[in-house]
C-alpha cells in the first residue's frame, strides 16, 4: 500500500474534523438558538449595586425603576440591562456621590486599554480576558474585547465559530490592514449577548497581519501612512468614546499583533501558571517583550503604561512547588504580582467546554463549595484590576 502523503493526510483529518465541529455545534447550539445571558437574583443585584434586597423589593412593588420578571416562584429576576437602568437611577439621585453607583468613565478620564500576553500558551490569557471583561460588564462598564488570537478561543467563548461565523474582513485585520480593502474599526464590532461587552472577533484571517507588515516596512509608500505598532492603537481610537475599558487577548506569540496590543496598551497583565517549565519560558517572554519594547520605543512608539501586573492562574493553593514558586515570583517581582491568584478549578474548565463562565452558569449546577471558592479567587483577581484602572482615573 501507497503511504499516505503527510499533507493529504493532514488535510483530511481537517476535513473530518471540521465535519464533526460542525455536527456537534449544530447539536449544541441549534442554529436559531442564540447565547442569551441569564437573569440575577435581587440578592445578587443587591450584591453588585450595594443595596439592600429590601430596597430593592420596595422599589419594584411601588413601580420604581425597572420591573423585573416574576419567577414560578415568585422570586425578581434582573436582566444585567435592567440592572444597568438601576445604576443609572442611583447615579442620578442627588443625595449619592455619582460615582458610587455608576463605574464609567468620566470626562477627562482616561480609555483603559488593558492587553492580557504571555507567550506560553495555556497560561489562560483567554480565560482571564473573559473574566475581566465580564466582570466589568456586571459593573456596568461598556467593555470592548479584541480577540487578536487567530485561534479565536474567546470569540468562540461568546459564541462564534471562528469556521462559520467569521466572515473574511470580519476581525481586527479588517480596521488594521494596509491594503484599501481596509475598513473602519466600527464595522468589525459586534455586540455580544453579554450586555455591555462588545467583541471584535478573530480568527485565522490575523495572522496576515504578521505575513504583510513587513512586506509594508519595506514598501514607503505604505509605510508612511501609518507605521505598524501604530495600527491596534488608531483602530480603538476610532471606537474609543463607546467604552470604559479594552481588553485584549493576545496570540500566543510575541508578533507585530502582539507589539501593536502593547503599543495600544494602558495596562498589562502578564498570566503566570505557576509551573517551573512555565517560568522558564517566562523569563524569555519578558527578555524578548523587552527587547521588542525597545524597538518599538526607538521608533517613536509610546509605551507608557499604567501598570504591568503578573497575574498567577490555574493556581493550585495546596501543591507544594506550585505555592513555592508563588512565593519566588513574589519576592522578585513584589507588588507587580497581583495578591489574588486565579485558583485552577474544575469549574472553571467545565464552564470552558460549556462555554458558560462562572458568572453565567446557575451555582446550583456545580456544587456550591466549589462554585462559590473559585468564583472568589477570580473575582479577586478581578477586583484589584479594576481598583488598579480606577487608580488611573483618580477615584
Ligand atoms: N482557573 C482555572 N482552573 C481550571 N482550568 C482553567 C483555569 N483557567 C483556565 N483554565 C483552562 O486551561 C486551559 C487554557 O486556558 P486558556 O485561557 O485557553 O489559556 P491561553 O489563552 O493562555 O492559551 C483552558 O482549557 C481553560 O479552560
Ligand atoms: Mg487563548
Amino acid at each position: 500500500m501507497r503511504p499516505l502523503r503527510a499533507s493529504d493526510r493532514v488535510a483530511r483529518h481537517a476535513q473530518i474534523l471540521s465535519t464533526q465541529m460542525r455536527a456537534m455545534r449544530e447539536a449544541m447550539f441549534p442554529p436559531k438558538a442564540q447565547k442569551s445571558l441569564r437573569t440575577f437574583t435581587s440578592l445578587e443585584v443587591a450584591r453588585l449595586l450595594g443595596v439592600t434586597d429590601n430596597h430593592l423589593r420596595y422599589m419594584s412593588s411601588n413601580g420604581i425603576g425597572p420591573i423585573p420578571d416574576l419567577s414560578s416562584n415568585g422570586r425578581r429576576a434582573y436582566r444585567l440591562g435592567q440592572v444597568n437602568e438601576l445604576r443609572d437611577h442611583f447615579a442620578l439621585n442627588p443625595l449619592h456621590e455619582v460615582t458610587r453607583f455608576s463605574h464609567r468613565r468620566l470626562p477627562g478620564e482616561a480609555l483603559q486599554v488593558v492587553a492580557v500576553a504571555n507567550f506560553k500558551g495555556g497560561s489562560a490569557k483567554t480565560t482571564t480576558s473573559l473574566y475581566l471583561a465580564q466582570y466589568l460588564a456586571l459593573q456596568g462598564l461598556r467593555v470592548l474585547a479584541i480577540d487578536l488570537d487567530p485561534q479565536a478561543s474567546l470569540s468562540a467563548l461568546f459564541g462564534y465559530q471562528p469556521e462559520f461565523d467569521i466572515g473574511p474582513n470580519e476581525t481586527l485585520y479588517g480596521a488594521i490592514r494596509y491594503d484599501g480593502e481596509r475598513r473602519p474599526m466600527r464595522e468589525v464590532v459586534r455586540r455580544t449577548y453579554f450586555d455591555g461587552i462588545s467583541l471584535v472577533p478573530g480568527n485565522l484571517e490575523l495572522m496576515e497581519f504578521e505575513h504583510e507588515t513587513p512586506r509594508a516596512m519595506q514598501d514607503r509608500s505604505k509605510r508612511g501612512r501609518e507605521l505598524f505598532f501604530r495600527r491596534v492603537r488608531s483602530a480603538i481610537d476610532e471606537v474609543g468614546d463607546d467604552y470604559d475599558v479594552v481588553v485584549i487577548d493576545c496570540p500566543p506569540q510575541l508578533g507585530f499583533l502582539t507589539v501593536g496590543a502593547l503599543n495600544a496598551a494602558t495596562g498589562l497583565l502578564v498570566t503566570i501558571h505557576p509551573q517551573m517549565v512555565d517560568l522558564a519560558s517566562m523569563s524569555q517572554f519578558l527578555l524578548m517583550t523587552s527587547d521588542l519594547l525597545h524597538v518599538v520605543e526607538e521608533a517613536g512608539g509610546s509605551l507608557d503604561l499604567d501598570f504591568i501586573r503578573y497575574v498567577v492562574t490555574r493556581h493550585d493553593p495546596n501543591d507544594g512547588p506550585e505555592t513555592q514558586i508563588v512565593a519566588l515570583l513574589r519576592q522578585l517581582f513584589g507588588e507587580d504580582v497581583l495578591g489574588a491568584t486565579a485558583w485552577k478549578s474544575t469549574a472553571i474548565a467545565n464552564a470552558g467546554l460549556t462555554k458558560q463562565s462562572l458568572y453565567e452558569i446557575d451555582r446550583a449546577s456545580v456544587g456550591r463549595t466549589a462554585y462559590d471558592r473559585a468564583l472568589a479567587s477570580v473575582d479577586g483577581v478581578n477586583l484589584e484590576i479594576f481598583r488598579l484602572m480606577k487608580k488611573v482615573w483618580g477615584r
